[in-house]
């Protein structure tokens, strides 16, 4: 199984007096869905363009089925925060976008386009344009041109993080959905302590300056869903109340909170 590894990366911006990352290992299998947290400034985002191929590491290696990284390429697709769609294009003509990058045939591309926005439950949203949709299906569109690169694995840097409470709780079930029906490796970042542990099967915490691990923890929580357990069902279990008082401690811990 291809594996998006981090091995030992330390990353150092210049002209900064002290390192950003120091010595930050993560390994993801194509099945996995590790999720980053930690404080601002920690180097959550720096070690995703590592993974990317946008930022390079002073010191450490990062590989992609033993291959380095050293530039983007289509085996990983990045949805950020407020990722840039075409406004006036419309959902469907933004996913067929991407699938003209990738070499697709127009005849195929709207067909294809419409199998993605229904991964992601924007099925009857295709015709519309980006300026007639809510945040949230912003999100989704985002989320389906990504897939429309057949990456092996997905790069989120916190991209439920401008929505509200609600959609962002049902963005978290369809993320879930696209991880089992894609088969793509996820490394994602946020600031949701329960976000973290409703979707991750690992959560790397980590700590600024400089940045780097101070915990690691194998989670569950996703593969019940994953194997049909409801996500209600899920959260009422007393395990995952344990689970975030310990995530939180760990978030905190050493701060004199
Ligand atoms: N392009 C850059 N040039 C210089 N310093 C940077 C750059 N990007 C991030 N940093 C610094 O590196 C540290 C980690 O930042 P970042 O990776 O954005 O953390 P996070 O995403 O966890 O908030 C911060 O101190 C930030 O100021
Ligand atoms: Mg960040």
């Amino acid at each position: 199984m291809t594996h998006l590894v981090l091995d030992q990366v330390s990353i150092h911006y210049d002209g900064q007096p002290a390192p950003a990352v120091e010595r930050v290992s993560i390994d993801i299998a194509k099945d996995d869905f590790v999720v980053l947290v930690g404080r601002s400034g920690c180097g959550k985002t720096s070690l995703l363009n590592v993974a990317a191929g946008l930022v390079e590491p002073v010191r450490g290696r990062a590989t992609i089925g033993g291959r380095p990284i050293t530039a983007p390429g289509s085996d990983r697709a990045v949805v950020f925060q407020n990722d840039a769609l075409f406004p006036w294009l419309t959902a469907r003509e933004n996913v067929a976008f991407a699938l003209r990058l990738r070499g697709v045939r127009a005849a195929e591309r709207a067909r294809t386009a419409d199998n993605l926005l229904a991964l992601v439950k924007l099925d009857r949203a295709g015709d519309k344009r980006i300026w007639e949709l809510s945040g949230g299906m912003r999100q989704r569109v985002g989320l389906a041109r990504a897939l429309g690169a057949e990456p092996q694995f997905l790069l989120l840097d916190e991209p439920l993080g401008a929505l509200d409470a609600l959609t962002r709780e049902r963005m978290q079930t369809t993320l879930l959905d696209l991880w089992t029906a894609s088969q793509v490796g996820v490394l994602m970042v946020t600031h949701g302590i329960e976000e973290a542990l409703v979707l991750a099967t690992h959560i790397i915490v980590l700590a600024p300056g400089p940045g780097r691990v101070v915990r690691s923890f194998e989670a569950g929580f996703s593969r019940r869903y994953a194997a049909g357990e409801a996500i209600r069902s899920i959260k009422a279990d007393p395990a995952f109340a344990a689970a975030r008082g310990e995530l939180t401690d760990a978030i905190f811990e050493g701060e004199g909170a």
